[in-house]
């Protein structure tokens, strides 16, 4: 069994880009510069941001995150949007979601400028990926591409199980990876909360990507021998640790990993990739900017 080191991965890649940045800025170009949004007091969502702030630093890029009370109303946070989409020295920014319930999300990311939409959910994003056009990729699925790729991971023609529905991870990912290319070329099983068996299906897979917030939820039994496992989860649950809490990915590691070929773990697996993932969008996002000037 080989883990898949997400953290020494993004590392690594982050040291490309700072690489990049270091070009860009040599040329007398300002750096990339991330904005990001964030609504409410939300703890996991505090920490991504935080998560980002920190990646934006080491790359070299600039950062800046805004924060607002949950009760900004909706008209509120669009003129925020449109603030940043009409900032020239702002790149590429974010908003983090989940949004209070009295906040549209869809017309949030529907009002993010595609140009500068570094998560890749604005429609027409969604759009350019479904068709293999050029565009922003969404992060956690972009990052999990990188990591196949980076550890030469044969996807050809393998049956792939993703367990898990979401815009941000599960159709997402399901698109990339039965796509014509590497990391791709699989064949796709999209299973979710009202499938029937669930274990028939990761039972068959080569590849399972289990990205559906429930604890531990795939067992050792539910895997074959040789497997691929990649774990998106990353549950907070109570626990007597200094920060009362201790997170768990979707999978039951103990279980799981002695079947596997390649296994993530959580922490330290997807996570890193998913923030490097941003990073390699927004120094996109600036370059097609200064391609544009
Ligand atoms: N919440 C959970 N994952 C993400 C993400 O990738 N982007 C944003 N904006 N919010 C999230």
């Amino acid at each position: 069994m080989i883990l898949l080191n997400g953290k020494e991965t993004a590392e690594a890649v982050k040291r490309e880009i700072a690489e990049e940045v270091a070009r860009m800025t040599s040329r007398g170009e300002r750096p990339p510069h991330l904005a990001a949004v964030l609504v409410g007091d939300d703890g996991a969502s505090k920490t991504y941001v935080a998560n980002k702030e920190k990646a934006c630093k080491a790359v070299g890029f600039n950062s800046t995150v805004l924060t607002f009370p949950d009760t900004i109303s909706e008209a509120e946070l669009l003129s925020v949007i449109d603030g940043l989409n009409n900032n020239d020295e702002v790149d590429g920014f974010i908003v983090q979601l989940p949004l209070p319930k009295h906040i549209d999300e869809n017309k949030v990311i529907n009002a993010v400028s595609p140009e500068k939409d570094v998560d890749g959910f604005h429609p027409v994003n969604v759009g350019r990926m479904s068709l293999g056009e050029d565009g922003f990729l969404p992060a956690t699925p972009f990052g999990i591409l990188t990591l196949l790729e980076r550890y030469k991971i044969d996807t050809y023609g393998k049956h792939c199980v993703i367990m898990g529905r979401s815009n941000i991870v599960g159709r997402p990912m399901a698109n990339l990876l039965s796509r014509k290319s590497y990391p791709g070329d699989c064949t796709v099983t999209v299973c979710h909360s009202h499938t029937r068996n669930i274990e028939e299906y990761t039972r068959s897979a080569d590849i399972i990507i289990a990205a559906i917030g429930v604890p531990e939820f795939l067992k050792g039994d539910m895997v074959k021998e040789g497997a691929v496992v990649i774990d998106v989860g990353i549950t907070r649950v109570p626990a007597d640790t200094p920060k009362g809490y201790r997170i768990l990915g979707d999978v039951e590691f103990s279980s799981v990993a002695p079947k596997c070929s390649y296994i993530t773990p959580v922490p330290g697996g997807v996570g890193p990739m998913t923030i490097v993932s941003l990073m390699y969008n927004t120094f996109k996002a600036r370059e097609l900017k200064l391609k544009k000037q």
